[in-house]
């Protein structure tokens, strides 16, 4: 009998289904079409007790324990702000010796703020979460966003400055781009974390509105603008308890007011007591020396468990949160990004980022830039002319792919007919003639390029300690005087983070803050000397003339005050850090917080309020800003707000907005940046809220916290 057509069909579709049976339905948490939650909670509730513990604390320095039969891979975390560490050894802090973890070296943290670009933010970012998945990881150690309290502190170079609008909008940036490439960001160190001194003890005493208004806004942004999936707890402590198992800080207000719904993890050895870690917010247990079932979130929580002492519930959250996290960047998914590592577009980022962070802080008589036409000889002076950076400071430090010095830099830019020599003038052991010889170079050159400033050795910008002073190391104060009396026309370029300078600031005509610019930094720094780059970096610190000056160490040795006494460090100035003090105080400051020269000129005019609503922005702050000059030039106008009269104390002024502008010769632009209701309020302790009374705001637009060009009166009504 012959068969139908359609027989043939059924019997061709029933053959195909034996050879290919459907594909085995997948679980819920394995479908990446379900949602989140639904995946979350399938997934735990398919988790043993001991499996939830495994999930909540580190099987190495830098993972924790795969689940294999449920398909949970190891979990990679690595350092950090500046991009992806070389691996370490599993159980050491000693390199793997791996000859595969070359990564791109991003300026510092510092650098990036001083850039005031958010955009930059976040293609840096972006590039190191691409260079994380190309190395395998999954949760980056970064940004570092502790406000820049005291000048002497370690990590400041880390960080992103001291202002809290800054830095929130910045690591901002740079969290949406670092996330954007199946990756979770990990802002630290949450919180109060500004001095290295006695740092895993510490206990700092902070009045409420200095916590709510300057040192925790940036960690706010991170979560609430910048959606950022991990939290690292810091070492110190926050009013008598550790901020690794914080209630206040990490129950109350990062998971209960601010609606964190990402992962808590400690420090490395952050965490101290099991019902304290149990019931007070940490999510995942990270260390070093110890047994990983000592933990305290390991084998005596399971015990506690087990015990009925502590709820299950408990468990299941922290356990939930780090699902959330794995779900969140795709880790179960086909099709997670891979990421791409060492490519020319990310040392292209790294190049960007030095370019638009370098300060031009001095430059009388357009000694700047150079006109390599007119130059035979330049003398470069200076051990960091030839010094590498980016390996040091220890965790955020990088095995670079390659790094260009600035001699390097400066040599490849200028060309053959150009007639460099090099004097190192100073060493570390304090070599004796290196002075005569770099004065030597001096005379001989039409002019000196000197480089100096800090290092990442130990007690300068480095994690694990303070800084003892502000003072230029090696001798080096004098060292600039030989060099300047020899020849006048001598351009200083210093690396690292603020020091004194007024012994010879007045003698030098001109003046960069190089910071640490990664490994493309030489080639960034010719780029400006040169004026292939037009420099458009503005402090995101102020720069005192003495340390004494500073609000951390104006208050003389006031019992507590910095680095602390018997354990303890009161932030006596309160609400009073960075330009907030200088300003209220009217001291000077060798250069203001948001100062920083151009090659051409920016003229301010017409500022206009225009009236909004609460829905989104209260008051637009509307101007125009023109580029004077005649070459192309960014400019960063910030707006500040001062209240006249407030019924609590406040600053003289507080950043509420930035916009950097690229501006053509001749080109004016009209820059609007809105206010909304939370930009003129500030923290009432007795009402535990944010409070925007009606008042009259001054309203100033300009080029600094010391240069402000144009001001209006605005009037906040009632709601
Ligand atoms: C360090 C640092 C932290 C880093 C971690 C892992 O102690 O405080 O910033 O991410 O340990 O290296």
């Amino acid at each position: 009998m012959k068969s139908s057509p359609l027989a043939l069909v059924v019997l061709a579709l029933a053959l195909a289904s034996r050879l290919n049976p459907p594909a085995e339905a997948a679980e819920i948490y394995q479908d990446a079409a379900q949602p989140v939650e639904n995946r979350v909670e399938d997934l735990l509730s398919r988790l043993t007790l001991e499996e939830k513990i495994a999930v909540i604390h580190a099987d190495s320095k830098f993972t924790t324990a795969a689940i294999p039969h449920l398909g949970i891979p190891r979990r990679w975390l690595d350092d950090g702000p500046h991009g992806v560490r070389e691996d370490i050894g599993p159980d050491t802090w000693n390199s793997a010796g791996r000859t595969d973890d070359f990564s791109t070296a991003m300026p510092a943290g510092i650098c990036l703020a001083a850039t005031w670009n958010p955009d930059l933010g976040f293609r840096e970012g972006e590039a190191i979460g691409q260079e994380a998945r190309a190395r395998g990881k999954d949760i980056m150690l970064g940004p570092g966003v502790n406000i820049l309290r005291t000048p002497l502190c370690g990590r400041n170079f880390e960080y992103l400055g001291e202002d809290p609008w800054l830095s929130g909008v910045m690591c901002t940036g740079y969290i949406r781009g670092e996330q954007s490439q199946d990756i979770s960001s990990c802002v630290k160190h949450f919180a109060l974390n500004n001095q290295e001194f006695e740092r895993g003890t510490i206990n700092v005493e902070v009045d409420e509105r200095a916590l709510r208004e300057i040192y925790l806004p940036a960690f706010q942004a991170a979560v609430q603008q910048g959606g950022v999936w991990s939290v690292m707890g810091a070492y110190n402590q926050l009013r008598g308890q550790h901020c690794c198992e914080n209630d206040y800080l990490l129950n109350k207000i990062l998971k209960e007011e601010w609606g964190f719904k990402g992962l808590v993890m400690s420090d490395w050895d952050g965490a101290h007591d099991t019902r304290e870690c149990a019931l007070n917010g940490l999510d995942l247990e990270m260390g070093t020396e110890k047994k990983y079932e000592d933990y305290y979130l390991s084998q005596p929580y399971l015990k506690l468990l087990k015990a009925g002492e502590l709820p299950v519930a408990g468990l299941d959250e922290k356990v939930r949160r780090n699902l959330r996290v794995m779900f969140a960047t795709h880790v179960f998914d086909a099709g997670r990004k891979t990421g791409s590592l060492n490519t020319a577009a990310h040392q292209a980022v790294a190049r960007r980022v030095a370019e638009e962070g370098i300060v031009l802080l001095k430059n009388d008589n357009g000694t700047l830039p150079l006109d390599v036409a007119k130059l035979k000889t330049i003398a470069v002076i200076g051990e960091n002319a030839t010094r590498l950076h980016a390996h040091g400071g220890d965790s955020s430090g990088i095995k670079a792919f390659y790094e260009i010095n600035p001699l390097a830099g400066i040599v490849s830019r200028v060309g053959k007919n150009v007639n460099v020599i090099y004097s190192e003038g100073y060493a570390k052991d304090g070599s004796a003639d290196l002075a005569e010889r770099a004065v030597a170079a001096a005379k001989a050159a039409d002019v000196v390029i000197y480089l100096g400033g800090l290092n990442h050795d130990k007690g300068f910008d480095c994690e694990g300690a303070d800084r003892k002073d502000m003072k230029l190391p090696y001798g080096q104060d004098g060292l600039i005087h030989k060099i300047v009396a020899a020849n006048p026309k001598t351009i200083v370029v210093l690396e690292g983070t603020m020091v004194e300078m007024d012994a010879w600031l007045g003698k030098v005509p001109a003046l960069l803050q190089a910071w640490y610019p990664g490994m493309e930094g030489g080639n960034a720094l010719a780029g400006v000397l040169f004026g292939d780059v037009n420099p458009s970096g503005k402090l995101p610190a102020t720069f005192p003339k003495r340390l004494a000056d500073s609000p951390a160490h104006a208050l003389g040795d006031a019992p507590g005050n910095y680095p602390g006494t018997n354990g303890t460090v009161t932030y006596a100035e309160g609400l009073l850090v960075g330009y907030r003090w200088y300003d209220t105080k009217h001291i000077e400051p060798q250069f203001p917080f948001g100062f920083g020269l151009s090659y051409t000129t920016f003229e301010y005019a017409n500022l206009k309020l225009i009236p909004g609503d609460d829905t989104n922005a209260l008051v637009t702050a509307q101007f125009e800003i023109k580029n004077a000059g005649n070459r192309a030039g960014a400019e960063v106008a910030q707006l500040y707000i001062h209240e006249q009269n407030p019924a609590l104390p406040r600053p003289e002024k507080e950043l509420k907005g930035f916009k950097k502008v690229f501006l053509q010769p001749g080109e004016t632009r009209t820059v609007s940046i809105p206010l909304n209701r939370s930009a003129f309020s500030y923290y009432d302790p007795a009402r535990k809220s944010w409070v925007a009374q009606p008042d009259e705001f001054e309203i100033e637009a300009g080029g600094s916290s010391g240069d402000i060009r144009l001001h209006d009166q605005f009037t906040l009504a009632g709601k």
